[in-house]
């Protein structure tokens, strides 16, 4: 009895932000580090309560929006392939084999497990690269990353016109540029590019850590922008963090309302940030309104 009142509770606990959030887009990066573990041949269990989640998103009015990552992956296949992995202040150097190894596994491996996951969850998805639609335009980053790319502006169309028909669509972060050539471009700038076009109301970073950890590694709830810049001068957010924070200022900045940081190894955090008043990760709020 007691079990199906917290059931009920926590259902009605929900309403208002159901209420809030149906007809918005949430872009959700799902970051390649969530899924480090060794290759398997069976769905990650996180994997398929992501894909439930998204699966529930859709069916409450939400438009989520994937985009992927997947630097452990294209290491492993790498080393398959007896390809040496480089990498410069943290960018893998990609030369031409190495870039047809970035689109084989984001595009060909990771993008369909996650498409076929959701539709066998239930759900209707459609997985595409930055390419297609010419989603992510962009031009080479520097001379000496090879295709390594950034984004110089992002056409929504072929997102609109799938969220028309309700589709989740799954995006690898591999862009275009003027020459039709492939780049590969960093999954959090992608997500962050394409929140800030959609003019997201989230921006939602699964990762491999709780959130936002302090000098103390203790988890920060809630941040602001003046704050983040603090912990980036100081060091208190490094490594991998970086451009992930980076990307999240960048969103609320073209006018994001609200950017999250969720640990994706735990089953279902994605709901629990989003429809408990306490969450479970870090939120970064915006210019005005804290809701
Ligand atoms: N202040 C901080 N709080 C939390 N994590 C931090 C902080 N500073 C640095 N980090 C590091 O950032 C890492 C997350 O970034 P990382 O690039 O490894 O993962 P990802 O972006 O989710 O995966 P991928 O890059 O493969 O898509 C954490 O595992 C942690 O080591
Ligand atoms: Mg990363």
């Amino acid at each position: 009895m007691e079990d199906s009142q917290t059931k009920a509770r926590i259902l009605i606990e929900a309403l208002p932000y159901i209420r809030a959030f149906s007809g918005k887009t949430f872009v959700i990066k799902y970051g390649g580090s969530t899924r480090k573990g060794e290759e398997q041949t069976s769905p990650r269990p996180e994997d398929i309560s992501f894909a439930d989640d998204l699966v529930l998103l859709v069916h409450i009015g939400i438009r989520p929006v994937v985009i992927h990552g997947g630097g452990p992956e294209i290491t492993r296949m790498m080393n398959r392939l007896g390809l040496e992995s480089r990498f410069v202040d943290g960018l893998r150097v990609t030369d031409r084999p190495t870039m047809e190894v970035v689109e084989m596994v984001l595009s060909g491996k990771i993008n369909r497990e996650l498409v076929t996951l959701v539709q066998k969850r239930g759900g209707r998805a459609v997985g595409l690269a930055g390419r297609d639609g010419n989603l992510l335009l962009g031009e080479r980053k520097r001379k000496d990353l090879g295709f390594v790319g950034q984004i110089r502006s992002v056409n929504t169309e072929v997102l609109d016109l799938l969220d028309r028909h309700r589709y989740v669509t799954i995006v690898a972060p591999i862009g275009v540029d003027e020459e039709g050539d492939p780049l590969n471009i960093n999954a959090d700038d992608a997500a962050a590019e394409i929140a800030g076009a959609l003019k997201a109301e989230k921006l939602i970073m699964m990762t491999d850590t709780p959130g936002v950890l302090d000098a103390e590694q203790k988890l920060i709830a809630t941040l602001t922008p003046p704050k983040v810049r603090e912990m980036l001068e100081n060091g208190a957010i490094h490594g991998g963090m970086v451009p992930k924070i980076q990307g999240c200022l960048r969103a609320l900045e073209a006018g994001v309302r609200k950017v999250h940081v969720v640990d994706g190894r735990i089953p279902h955090s994605l709901l629990l940030e989003i429809f408990t008043p306490e969450g479970v990760g870090t939120e970064i709020l915006g210019g005005e309104t804290p809701s």
